[in-house]
């Protein structure tokens, strides 16, 4: 049934792995796994240098190439940055936003997010905007909160039209690299948050247009689990991702 409404999306976010020559031995593994992937829309995060390589490796497939992060200025003296229109120019069709490792690592904040989203919308690009608690804010019983203040800032001066050019990756920081995923009910009790959130500021037309993603600990295990609930319309893959069998059956289960 989401299906009418909204894509689902698998997408792999390799994070700091693989060396251009291993990404492209990466891809033509992974490639005659998911070629076959009908229902569902398949995306590789790589890291920058790695770009070129997986769009090669991937040409004349449905296979999309994401980055992992951008900077919001267009152009200037910035760095070690990457802008949105460097990324479009290469053949990126996505960029993940606010993950919380560059959150937690990067001083990435929540108003630092809603600028790279500007900038990936102003240039074409797809933000898949990651969202999450700690095991503490959990604990403490403020995660419908932190969700929500996030998702409001990511989303600021969006319009209603742009929801479904962008996706929404709801990612429990302690079920990131853990093992330790959060079960179906958690899950879709945020994911389905998530909508409600972006129903109440943009309306219900533009909440079910919405593609929500869970990420964490997702494999090939508990990839259906996970995927049959209403509100959860793919998964954001690490560790799982840089395994051809394990991605390719994520990508089995959200094509059922
Ligand atoms: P893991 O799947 O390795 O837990 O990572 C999830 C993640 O951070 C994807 O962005």
């Amino acid at each position: 049934m989401n299906r009418r409404y909204r894509k689902t999306i698998i997408a792999g976010n390799w994070k700091m792995n693989k060396t251009p020559k291993e990404a492209r031995a990466l891809v033509e593994e992974l490639r005659p796994l998911i070629a076959k992937a009908k229902w569902c829309t398949t995306v590789l995060c790589v890291p920058f240098v790695d770009i070129s390589a997986a769009l090669k490796a991937t040409r004349a497939t449905k296979i999309a190439i994401g980055a992992q992060n951008l900077y919001y200025e267009p152009a200037g003296a910035y760095t070690g940055e990457v802008s949105a229109s460097m990324l479009a120019e290469m053949g990126v069709k996505y960029v993940i936003v606010g993950h919380s490792e560059r959150r937690a690592l990067f001083g990435d904040t929540d108003v630092i997010v809603n600028k790279k989203v500007h900038a990936a919308l102003n240039a074409g690009l797809k933000p898949i905007i990651c969202v999450g608690e700690s095991l503490e804010e959990r604990e403490q019983d403020v995660t419908a909160e932190v969700i929500r203040k996030q998702v409001k800032i990511a989303l600021m001066g969006v319009t209603a039209d742009q929801i479904r050019k962008l996706v929404i990756a709801y990612e429990p920081i302690w079920a990131i690299g853990t093992g330790k995923t959060a079960t179906v009910e958690q899950a879709g009790a945020v994911c389905t948050l998530i909508r409600d959130t972006v129903r109440e500021l943009f309306g219900a037309r533009a909440a079910r247009s919405l593609t929500i993603q869970y990420g964490g600990s997702m494999n090939e295990k508990n990839a259906a689990a996970l995927l049959a609930e209403l509100n959860i319309d793919g998964g954001l893959i690490g560790g799982a991702s840089l395994k051809p069998e394990s991605f390719k059956a994520i990508v089995d289960a959200a094509n059922q």
